[in-house]
């Protein structure tokens, strides 16, 4: 018998998360009558059981156009890998004893975790545990295999595809290469769409590794025929053929240990020395994280959370939302966070962009050109 959920928003945020949040309270209320609690801080508000709220309708009114999450968010967090300071030292400590107990305290009968893979693969182990947790699958990478869509996505690449419009005017009237540095991890959702959408010359992604000599020839071959000017989408985490991703930082997320970007200022320097021809790098980062989310998100975001409420009212626990064609389905959280979904190199969509003339700096014995 469910009286009372949680609700949580983890990982990087992304549009959407609000319209969510939205979603599960109205639903959770006026479906149902359960109460709803909302957890700051993605896990580290279950760790602590600080500033937990009731979440009423009246709460959650207004904020369906809202970016970011009103729950905050983090992704530093791991429960299971927690830092505390003990007798003047930082120890890492399995936190997760200290959640179970506060779920039973707190009397929540089931969990509503809204993250990426990182967020999820706890929630996962959390599952493990005995904790009722349900998923809803958040990313603008777009990198969960299980789901064709995860909210946020769509709302990113329209905010990339504005950038490439505006960035588009300024390079043909300076007939300059612009370089547009795109997030998205270890996936080239963002740089795919976007980069098809706002007309890109040249799109590198991470599932291509790409010859800088291809994609200045392009520019080159561009330049003689009169188009002076050249658009050149990169995902952050795009590869030369013989190298590395690019790194920025070293981090510590619940997800990875570092933090992708400058392969845009690579790009840029490289071709602007072996064109002679003026390049800048515009890196759009966190930009597509915020703002309000898209007409579709808004959708997409409150089905999920109306279908994640219902999940917990069928007390299928351990499965996250997902979307099949035009259908919001169920699948289990592991199943969720076993593969990452990656561009297809060889799928439609990068040929079609090929057939278009768009150059994704493939080296030359891999598409035989
Ligand atoms: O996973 C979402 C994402 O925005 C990635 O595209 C990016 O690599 C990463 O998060 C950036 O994380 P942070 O907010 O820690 O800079």
């Amino acid at each position: 018998m469910i009286r009372k959920i949680g609700i949580s928003t983890g990982g990087g945020d992304c549009a959407g998360l609000n319209a969510v949040i939205r979603a599960v309270v109205r639903t959770a209320r006026l479906t149902y009558q359960w109460d709803v609690v909302g957890i700051e801080d993605g896990f580290d508000g279950l760790i602590y059981a600080r500033n937990l709220r009731y979440l009423t309708v009246d709460d959650v009114s207004g904020i369906l156009p809202r970016g970011g999450t009103i729950l905050g968010t983090t992704n530093r967090g791991n429960p299971f890998r927690h830092p505390v300071i003990e007798n003047g030292q930082t120890i890492i400590k399995d936190m997760t004893p200290q959640i179970v107990e506060n779920i039973r305290v707190l009397g929540l009968d089931a969990i509503v975790c809204i993250g990426g893979d990182g967020t999820l693969s706890i929630a996962r182990d959390l599952y493990a545990l005995g904790v009722p947790v349900v998923g809803v699958p958040k990313t603008i990478d777009n990198d969960l295999s299980a789901t064709d869509l995860t909210f946020g996505f769509t709302t990113a690449v329209d905010t990339a595809t504005d950038a490439l419009d505006k960035l588009h005017t300024t390079a043909e009237s300076h007939h300059r290469v612009m370089v547009v540095e795109v997030m998205g991890r270890d996936a080239g959702w963002i740089a795919l769409e976007s980069g098809m959408a706002g007309g890109a010359d040249a799109i590198l992604i991470p599932e291509i590794p790409y010859d800088i000599q291809k994609v200045c020839n392009k520019v080159k071959q561009r330049h003689l025929t009169g188009r002076r000017f050249s658009m050149v989408v990169v995902a952050e985490g795009a590869t030369p053929v013989s190298g590395d991703r690019t790194i920025q930082a070293e981090a510590s997320t619940s997800y990875q240990n570092v933090r992708l970007g400058g392969v845009g200022s690579l790009v840029s320097k490289q071709i602007e020395e072996k064109t002679g021809i003026e390049s800048r790098v515009v890196v759009l980062g966190h930009l597509q994280r915020g703002g309000s989310p898209n007409a579709y998100d808004r959708i997409l975001a409150t089905r999920y959370g109306v279908a994640a409420v219902n999940l917990i009212a069928q007390e299928k626990f351990g499965y996250m939302v997902c979307l099949h064609g035009r259908e919001i389905n169920a699948v289990t959280i592991d199943e969720a966070v076993g593969d990452l979904k990656k561009v297809d190199a060889n799928g439609e969509m990068v040929h079609a962009a090929e057939q278009l003339g768009i150059e994704f700096g493939r080296p030359n014995d891999v598409n035989g050109g």
